[in-house]
């Protein structure tokens, strides 16, 4: 996309699972939403087919091998880019601002751990032409409180939810952010604070892009 064609901001959550970031995005959204802006919530895996399919591996329902699941996620990123129904691409030309839990980090980090890292970047080269996001926030928490808040969220755990994999998605986070520093704005947060420190460290990241 041309910058001078993308009229919205277009802003990533990213974190564990359990790092608050649904959380966090309601916030935001509500404090941009008192500026009158107009902001579109929406999250990856999409609600898109494809986005359904991998649900269905998340929960277990459904199994597959971590390099199928690696180019579904990829697959889902651009649908929910490019789709003419409420894809990310068109809400941005119309001037929306977008708030998405989750983007390319969260393939790297979730994937690019268990398959080839280099692979996993080239699966979202399109993605990553397509749009560049204004600001990756990423919410970081330490393994165990995250999976507290997990537990205490719901009953079930979903494929990634154990201690293992998300110590290890999260060093992989941490050392990607640090490599991706000079070619991504991305804003990294203590997400172990009270929730409403969270929200001030982030809004104060980003209030200058409204
Ligand atoms: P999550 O944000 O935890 O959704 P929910 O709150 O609905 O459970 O994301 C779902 C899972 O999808 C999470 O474990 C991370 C995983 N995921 C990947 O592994 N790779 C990806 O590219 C994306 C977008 C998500």
């Amino acid at each position: 996309m041309k910058n001078a064609e993308k009229k919205g901001r277009f802003l990533v959550f990213e974190g564990i699972d359990g790092s608050g970031k649904s959380t966090q995005i309601i916030n935001i959204k509500n404090r941009i939403l008192k500026q009158g802006e107009i902001c579109f919530q929406t999250c990856e895996p999409s609600g898109g087919p494809i986005g359904s399919l991998l649900r269905q591996y998340l929960s277990g329902r459904m199994k597959a091998d971590e390099h199928t699941l690696a180019a579904l996620f990829a697959a889902d990123r651009l649908d929910h880019l490019l789709n003419e129904t409420d894809g990310i691409y068109g809400q941005l030309k119309k001037g929306v601002h977008v708030l998405c839990d989750r983007y390319f980090l969260s393939n790297y980090a979730y994937q690019g751990a268990t398959t080839s890292l280099d692979w996993v970047m080239q699966l979202n080269e399109a993605a990553r032409k397509t749009i560049k996001p204004d600001c990756h926030i990423f919410i970081d928490v330490e393994p165990d409180i995250a999976l507290e808040r997990v537990a205490a969220g719901r009953a079930h755990r979903d494929l990634y939810e154990t201690k293992e994999r998300l110590s290890k998605v999260r060093d992989t986070y941490l050392a990607l952010i640090d490599q991706l520093k000079k070619e991504e704005c991305i804003l990294v947060i203590d997400g172990n604070q009270p929730e409403n420190r969270v929200f001030e460290d982030i809004w104060e990241g980003i209030s200058q892009l409204f």
